[in-house]
């Protein structure tokens, strides 16, 4: 595996790569979650570049960026071990020299939920992504389903744009009690942890209701809502994923997303779940 720091050395590494290129883009701190991606680009592309980089401009003021978990050398050994070509770890200044002033501002998708809850977060995703993308020029790029609604921004981007990229959406990564995967779970106490599913447990009820044919969302909401404490709620509901704005009323026969945040103590857990509606 070469490692790249600067955007002259990843662009270096990348024209020895030849086939089709993967693209993981990652904040490091690895899991499983981020190793299935890995593998999937392994599978449907000849090389795979990764990258690790936090990226400031994503968290907001009072956000974790200071804290967010940094395991650099794990990170790179996971990554070799796991079969990727080249990996981009660029600095703060190389991605954000002084003075740079565009950004990328997506349009209404990113207004609700996780872009209603942390302001500019899905500006930070998609600038960054996109500077990621030109730098790597992937064919293809692998993003986690957890984060539903950045996947869709990301996909909104790439048509909207003209980028000649194939986005894949992969499945979200589980522990054995339904925790989905996430660096962030990394924060929590062991009682923080033994509360953690009930995110999941509560996303997997309004999903049933739904899929069983309640119509009537916000009363669903408000069921699966009892089954959160002692997380404590920021948003439970169900969106069209290609929209992501609440529904009041559950359409029939659609494919949508009973989606939600919760918090465990200071930390912040997302998840969602597929439901089609009869
Ligand atoms: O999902 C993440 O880890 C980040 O939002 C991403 C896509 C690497 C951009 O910083």
């Amino acid at each position: 595996m070469r490692t790249a720091a600067t955007v002259a050395q990843l662009r270096e590494a990348r024209a020895s790569l030849s086939g089709p290129v993967g693209f993981v883009p990652t904040m490091g701190a690895l899991h499983e979650g981020h190793l299935s991606l890995v593998a999937r680009a392994r599978e449907r592309c000849a090389c795979v570049v990764a990258s690790v980089f936090v990226n400031p401009l994503q968290f907001g003021p009072g956000e974790d960026f200071d804290r967010y978990p940094r395991t650099p050398a794990a990170d790179a050994a996971a990554l070799e071990r796991a079969g990727v070509d080249v990996l981009f770890a660029p600095s703060r200044d190389e991605m954000y020299p002084p003075g740079a002033q565009f950004t990328v501002r997506p349009g209404p998708l990113a207004a609700y939920l996780e872009g209603d809850r942390r302001p500019g977060f899905f500006t930070g995703v998609a600038t960054v992504v996109l500077k990621l993308f030109n730098a790597v020029a992937p064919d293809a790029a692998f993003f986690g389903q957890k984060d539903a609604q950045q996947l869709a921004v990301v996909r909104r981007m790439v048509r909207d744009l003209d980028l000649p990229i194939d986005i894949v959406a992969c499945p979200i990564v589980r522990e054995p009690d339904g925790l989905a995967m996430s660096s962030r779970n990394a924060y929590l106490t062991p009682e923080q942890r033994a509360a953690a599913p009930r995110l999941h447990a509560a996303l997997t009820l309004l999903a049933d209701a739904i899929a069983n044919g309640a119509r009537d969302v916000d009363a669903a909401v408000a069921r699966a809502e009892a089954a959160l404490p002692p997380l404590k709620m920021d948003y439970l509901a169900v969106v069209d994923p290609a929209v992501f704005e609440p529904l009041h009323e559950a359409p029939p026969h659609a494919a949508l997303l009973a989606a939600g945040a919760a918090f465990a103590g200071a930390t912040r857990l997302i998840d969602n779940v597929e439901v089609r509606t009869p």
